[in-house]
């Protein structure tokens, strides 16, 4: 058993991320209900369920990549924590703030832009808390004395970018922008899709830390191709925003750049997975099967993704598919498949090392069941909201209700593979969190004799 504790906080943080995504996607599930029966719940309006959906799965997002980063940089890379106050700190900084925006939310208290509808005066704790965070990483990794891998770049970026990028979603709280719509908008725009690219940096960064310690090997984190897709990635965060600002004018070659951009960064990233892939020895992946798995549908949804927004982003077609169905489709395919599907390997990669064999291998026949329902569901989601989309995109009548009438078995497609994949995903979370909590326990179950 061990003694020394600071890599604690980091599962506690990614616990919480498991709580956070378990609620977030109840509330998305209640939403998808209100799409066909606008009066279900009706004292929780889906200006209230959107908003706490979206914000729960965002900051499991955040959660997840932070406790993997907290813990990682103590337990394995074997760097001393700068400060663990700071970690508990910002764990329940973390805890009551998001709170007391849950609190707003169902009093029916905004005052945000979307995404951030919460009162601003609560972002005040998000970025003392995130400049905790930062100041602690930073001061942890630079004690690694050798050159960085890709990953501690990554993650480092993916910090100080969404310091800049929330700080930029905030310039709406003075008037020069405020007061003129367009500046507003793209402004607003701009930011959310920079800050996407920052929990996307922690996110990849992760998954390449994980394809290292799997395969044992090193040198993918070092490799050109790695550090290609980091610069890709930066390149991407700073000016991949475009297409979010489709709608207000702006220099059409922009747009045109910033998709070939982001195109080529996911195309880079689904390279680098899949030569890891091909070149692991089975006993590696028997070992780690559970983190694998989920590394590799993240690689699966990435193609898949890609698919999507190549297509989206022909200026004809993303004209027809800009705030249809297509936009969320692309929004939660790449979120949940990739973003949760990179974390949740994550988690079991952190269970396989630090619980026996014993323990995980008990639960591994419901994991896998539901591993399958919830990607089985996904594909079915994801097919059901472009097939939405696309009914919502060539209507031609006048009549919303003739054109929500369309599209109803594809929302009542796409609500009822949201119930299955809640369901699969919530084994999953219920496993995580049960093994993680095993490993937060004082007294652990005895180490079985090795095989
Ligand atoms: C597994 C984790 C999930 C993640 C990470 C996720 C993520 C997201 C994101 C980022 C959005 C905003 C989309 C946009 O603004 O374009 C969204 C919206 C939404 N999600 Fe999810 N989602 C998840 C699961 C679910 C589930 C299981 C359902 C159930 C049906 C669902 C239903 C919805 C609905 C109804 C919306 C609002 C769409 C709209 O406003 O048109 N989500 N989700």
């Amino acid at each position: 058993m061990t003694t020394d504790t600071s890599h604690y906080g980091g599962l506690r943080f990614m616990r919480l991320g498991m709580l956070a995504l378990a609620a977030g996607m109840l509330f998305g599930v209640i939403g998808g209900f209100q799409f066909l029966f606008p009066e279900f719940l009706q004292e929780l309006l889906f200006t209230k369920t959107r908003p706490l959906h979206v914000s729960l799965v965002i900051s499991s997002i955040f959660l997840l990549a932070i406790g993997g980063i907290y813990f990682y940089l103590p337990r394995q890379c074997r760097l001393p924590l700068f400060s663990v106050k700071a970690v508990n700190l910002h764990y329940w900084g973390f805890v009551v703030t998001g709170l007391t925006i849950i609190g707003c939310y169902l009093s029916g208290r905004f005052g945000g832009r979307e995404y951030f509808e919460f009162p601003p005066v609560l972002s005040i704790p998000i970025f003392l808390t995130w400049i905790l965070f930062g100041v602690n990483y930073f001061c942890t990794a630079r004690q690694d004395k050798e050159p960085w891998p890709v990953y501690y770049w990554m993650w480092g970026t993916g910090i100080v970018f969404f310091f800049i990028t929330y700080a930029e979603s905030h310039l709406w709280l003075i008037p020069y922008f405020r007061e003129n719509m367009v500046r507003e908008i793209i402004v607003q725009w701009k930011s959310y899709g920079a800050l996407t690219g920052s929990w996307n940096m922690l996110a990849y960064g992760t998954a390449l830390y994980l394809a290292t310690r799997i395969s044992g090997c090193e040198k993918y984190s070092r490799s050109r191709l790695a550090f290609s897709l980091y610069f890709l990635g930066l390149f991407n965060l700073m000016f991949g925003w475009a297409h979010h600002t489709y709608f207000v004018p702006s220099e059409p070659w922009i747009r045109t750049f910033a998709y070939f951009v982001s195109m080529t960064e996911l195309f880079i990233f689904g390279k680098i997975i899949w030569d890891w892939r091909a070149s692991l020895e089975d006993w590696q992946k028997n070992r780690h099967c559970n983190a694998y798995r989920f590394l590799m549908a993240a690689d699966v949804w990435v193609f898949v993704n890609l698919g999507l927004a190549l297509v989206i982003s022909v200026p004809a077609f993303n004209l027809f598919t800009h705030g249809t169905h297509i936009t969320v489709a692309h929004a939660m395919g790449t979120t949940i498949g990739i973003n949760i599907m990179i974390l949740l390997a994550s988690v079991f990669y952190v269970i396989r090392e630090e619980l026996p064999n014993e323990i995980h291998a008990r639960c591994s026949s419901q994991l896998r069941t539901g591993f399958w329902l919830a990607n089985i569901s996904l594909a079915v989601f994801f097919v059901a909201l472009i097939l939405a989309g696309i009914g919502k995109g060539v209507y031609d009548g006048t009549s919303f209700q003739e054109m929500m009438t369309g599209i109803r078995p594809f929302l009542f497609a796409f609500t009822l593979s949201g119930v299955t994949m809640m369901i699969g995903f919530w084994v999953i979370l219920w496993h995580g969190f049960r093994l993680m909590g095993q490993i937060l326990a004082p007294v652990r179950v005895a180490e079985p004799e090795p095989a």
